[in-house]
Order: structure tokens, then sequence, then C-alpha cells
């Protein structure tokens, strides 16, 4: 049985000062709820303000992106050591507006990935097809492609460390979820993935995000679905209340 695991994804929203009240906001809701992970992953300027906010609380911090390399004449980038540097546990790799805006591809995706696990970070790395995809039934080729070529030469020591996200384009900030029978096919399809290129028992572990439009009308659905181990929370998670409940939500499955 694999724990519920709910992150919030803020993008690009919320100075210091506002995060620190939505984090208050959350931390007394959550209590001290032990039935899912709970994750925050506030832009790179709230990062301090929200781990100490987060102090003493079940919430866990993450960032949404970093660079491959550890230093260097990389203008405008962040290193993986320091983002763990001020206490930020897990990292987004691969996000579709990553991919749509700033043209990351899968081998960055995949050099994203090493850094992240060597420098002691957990990444959530999230692939997921387009309209256009879907509606040609190329889905599951494309995610193929973005599994094979992100998860290159990764060890089974390193997927133990990594939590995968599937957001199809589509439902992302739209209001269309997948449906839970949509959603739970392509779960099952990423598992038999890592079954197939890694072990049955890495695969078994791995827990597999669903993000795209998650509320708490649909949650229940969702987590109801067997390779449906918990939610990447875009727009909700700016809501405390959505938020705290899709979380308690999450466990019901
Ligand atoms: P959304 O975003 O919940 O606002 O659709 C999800 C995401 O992009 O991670």
């Amino acid at each position: 049985m694999r724990k519920p695991f709910i992150a919030g994804n803020w993008k690009m929203n919320k100075i210091a000062t506002e995060a620190a009240d939505l984090v208050s906001k959350l931390k007394e809701n959550v209590g001290s709820f032990k039935d899912a992970d709970i994750l925050i992953c506030p832009p790179y300027t709230s990062l301090l303000a929200a781990q100490e906010a987060i102090k003493d609380s079940v919430i866990e911090l993450g960032a949404q992106n970093m660079h491959w390399e550890a230093n260097g004449a990389f203008t405008g980038e962040v290193s993986a050591a320091m983002l763990k540097d001020i206490g930020v546990k897990f990292v987004i790799i691969g996000h579709s507006e990553r991919r749509k805006y700033f043209s990351e591809t899968n081998q960055q995706v995949n050099k994203k990935i090493k850094a992240a696990i060597s420098a002691d970070l957990l990444p959530i790395v999230c692939v997921g097809e387009s309209l256009e995809q879907r509606e040609q039934q190329k889905e599951k080729e494309v995610v193929e492609k973005q599994l094979r070529e992100g998860f290159d030469s990764l060890s089974q020591a390193d997927l133990e460390k990594v939590t995968v996200a599937y957001e199809p384009v589509w439902a992302i900030g739209t209001g269309k979820t997948a449906t839970g029978e949509q959603a739970d096919q392509m779960h099952s399809f990423i598992r038999e993935w890592f079954k197939k290129n890694f072990s049955d028992q890495a695969a078994e572990k791995l827990r597999v995000l669903y993000g795209g439009s998650v509320k708490p009308t649909n949650i229940k659905e969702l987590i109801a679905k067997e390779n449906i181990d918990g939610a990447l929370v875009g727009g909700a998670s700016l809501k405390p209340l959505d938020f705290t409940e899709i979380i308690k939500n999450s466990s019901l499955g």
C-alpha cells in the first residue's frame, strides 16, 4: 500500500509574506494529519519564508525547478545544492510549462533528475501528452518517450527517490480533468513501463501522482483508482481550504 502524496505547485504565485500567510492557514487546517504526505512548492523567492513557516508541521518543502549543473556561469539559474542548502527536500522536474515555455527537453530532464538525486533532493518528474497528441491517440507513445529518455541510465536505487506525476497538458489549469478511468489507464501504463525497465519491486513502490485540475470534488474518484497514489495540485493548492480538503479526501480511497 502506497501512502497518498499530495503536492501543491504554486507556480509563479505568492510573494514571501503571502507564502507565510498561506502556510500558516494550511498548517492550522492540517494539524498533525498523517494519512497523506503533504508538500508545498512555492516559487524560489518564497522558499525561505515557507521553510520558516512550516517548522513543527507535517508539511514538506519543494521547489519547482532547478539547473543540472552544480554551479557556474548560468545566469538566472539555481542549483540543487542551493535548494538543499535552504532546507528544500523535493523538486519538480520537467513540468509541462517548463517543457512548453522554456523548451525543456527529455535530455535536460534526465540530467536534472540525476543532479537532484546526487544532491540528495527527491525529484517529482512530470510527464504527459498535449491535447493534439491525445486526439491523434499518441498519448502512450509520447509518455513512453518521456520516460525512456528522462529515466535513461538511472538505477533502481535512484528510482526509490523518485515520484512520477502524470499531467495531461489538456487538463492543466483548464478545469478539464481526465476521468478516473482515463488517468488510471495511463498510470497503469506508467507502472508497467517501470516494471519492464526497472523491476516489479521498484515499480510497486513508486508513487504516481495525477495532475490537472484536481479539486476537492474529483480527488476521491481519482484516488480510488489502484494506480493513482496522490495528486500534483496547481490552482487549488493556493486556496488553503480546498487544498486541505484534497489532502483529507486523499486518504479515503
Ligand atoms: P492545475 O495545475 O491543478 O492548476 O491544473 C496542475 C499542475 O500544473 O501541476
